[in-house]
């Protein structure tokens, strides 16, 4: 219980409620294991739940017209999903899938609504997060409609940086670089693209890769030529 309530603590649209409602917010939540590759959320289902990270990660994706997987979003630990059908009563907006072993905090809709509606600093935070998250939805809607094969592969990595990132001086590092075909769904490009990309980021020195560690020597810099 108090491990529960010390995760909630720090997730971050949870951090203004006070220590009493979050006791009862952790006894409302179960915990879900996933392995790699299950299907949380199938886009067109109708939601009944909200979804926090507690460890492991999750891509949110929808199928193009040709069956093609394109990634909306990548989400870590201390992320929510899974909120959109509960605030618009429509089905799922896109599927979710766990990318390793992942557990998962779920809080039924009903729930979910009953703590937004008691505590407006919880909806603020909510909201302040999708704005976030239109913000990067219409970059990501301007790269793949303007921007040549660099941009678009550049401008990934850069979203990948400021989701999954270390900073540190103008650096940037990524752990668990997702595969090249992942970044190839969410670049809107093929495998093949990615990976001639890269080797140019490379040899232009913008970034390094080792294994699947990936650093961006300059994330303004590159940003500032490509994005
Ligand atoms: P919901 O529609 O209930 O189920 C799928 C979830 O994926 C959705 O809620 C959001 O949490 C998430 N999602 C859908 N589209 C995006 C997007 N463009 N960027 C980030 N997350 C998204």
């Amino acid at each position: 219980m108090a491990e529960e309530v010390s995760f909630l603590r720090n997730v971050p649209i949870f951090t203004d409620i006070d220590e009493q409602e979050l006791k009862k917010v952790a006894k409302l939540g179960v915990r879900k294991k996933y392995k790699k590759g299950s299907i949380v959320v199938l886009e067109e289902e109708m939601g009944a739940a909200l979804f926090v990270i507690v460890s492991g990660k999750v891509k949110v994706v929808r199928m193009d017209e040709t069956g093609r997987e394109v990634i909306l979003s990548i989400f870590g630990p201390g992320e929510f999903f899974g909120e959109m059908s509960l605030l618009d009563g429509m089905t799922r907006s896109a599927s979710v899938v766990a990318t390793m072993k992942t557990e998962l905090f779920m809080i039924h809709r009903r729930d979910f609504l009953d703590l937004i509606a008691a505590y407006p600093q919880v909806a603020i935070s909510l909201l302040g997060e999708l704005a976030m998250r239109l913000r990067k939805a219409d970059t990501q809607i301007k790269s793949l409609s303007l921007k040549d094969a660099a941009g678009r592969v550049a401008n990934v990595l850069l979203m990948l940086a400021d989701d999954l990132g270390m900073f540190r001086k103008g650096k940037v590092e990524v752990e668990d670089l997702p595969l090249q075909q992942d970044m190839a769904n969410m670049a809107g490009t093929s495998r093949e693209t990615v990976s001639r990309m890269l080797h140019k980021f490379i040899k232009e020195g913008h970034v390094q890769v080792k294994g699947n560690k990936l650093t961006i020597n300059d994330y303004e810099a590159f940003r500032k030529q490509y994005v």
